[in-house]
């Protein structure tokens, strides 16, 4: 599963590429907001670390617009991925810009149905927001279950799903058994996959019998 970046956060970024977990970012317009970049300064950056896909989300609302916006966001950088809500009009500027060979990520969705109508407007990316539906009471995984099942059950649909809105390491670890093709998490729930008290645990007791010997490696 490819580990995409949650964030428009550039020391972050920078910080989980150098360590080879970020194939690439997502942002938004609320993280562009919390960074308090400017968006094009702040995609430049992140496009010059990352090699991957970075999504950049357009805010017109017709199609027109949003096919305007991903002009300008396109001239940034080769690996732009444009950002589309999931309507009508985002699904008509999905078919346009994907037919230009332009990767799409389909963002804010909720249901299966909506998920099927993206892959059939030819989205590189399907983005499910398992933690705003675990908000309402809703399991976000068995979207993905869903989403996965359905994908897997016809040849033409080649949409990868995205696991968006992730909360914890256990939406990262059910995504995985699932088989989504990525997962955009937030730095600080990457960081936290790595914890488990048994392997500080069993760090401590072998750097104290290794005192113990009174030898050094180097
Ligand atoms: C990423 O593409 C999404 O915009 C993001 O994961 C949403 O996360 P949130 O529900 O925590 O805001």
């Amino acid at each position: 599963m490819k580990f995409f970046i949650d964030t428009a956060d550039i020391n972050d970024i920078r910080e989980l590429a150098a360590t080879g977990m970020a194939d690439g970012v997502t942002t938004n317009p609320s993280l562009v907001a919390k960074s308090g970049r400017d968006f094009f300064e702040v995609l430049a950056e992140i496009w010059y670390v990352v090699d991957g896909p970075v999504s950049a989300e357009v805010t017109a609302m017709e199609t027109d617009g949003m096919l305007v916006e991903a002009k300008k966001l396109r001239d940034v950088a080769s690996n732009v991925c444009i950002k589309l809500p999931l309507t009508w009009d985002g699904l008509k500027a999905c078919r346009v810009l994907t037919d230009d060979g332009c990767l799409v990520n389909v963002t804010l969705c909720f249901s299966a149905n909506q998920a099927l109508l993206a892959a059939k407007a030819g989205a590189t990316f399907i983005s499910p927001f398992v933690g705003r539906l675990d908000d309402i009471a809703v399991d976000g995984m068995d979207l993905i279950s869903d989403i996965r099942q359905i994908y897997d059950n016809y040849e033409g649909l080649n949409t990868e799903i995205l696991v968006a809105s992730i909360r914890s390491p256990e939406h990262v670890r059910q995504a995985a058994l699932i088989g989504a093709d990525v997962s955009t998490i937030p730095p600080k729930v990457v960081r936290s996959l790595i914890n488990h008290p048994l392997t500080d645990k069993g760090l401590a007791d072998f750097l104290a019998d290794w005192k113990k010997t009174g030898q050094k490696i180097v």
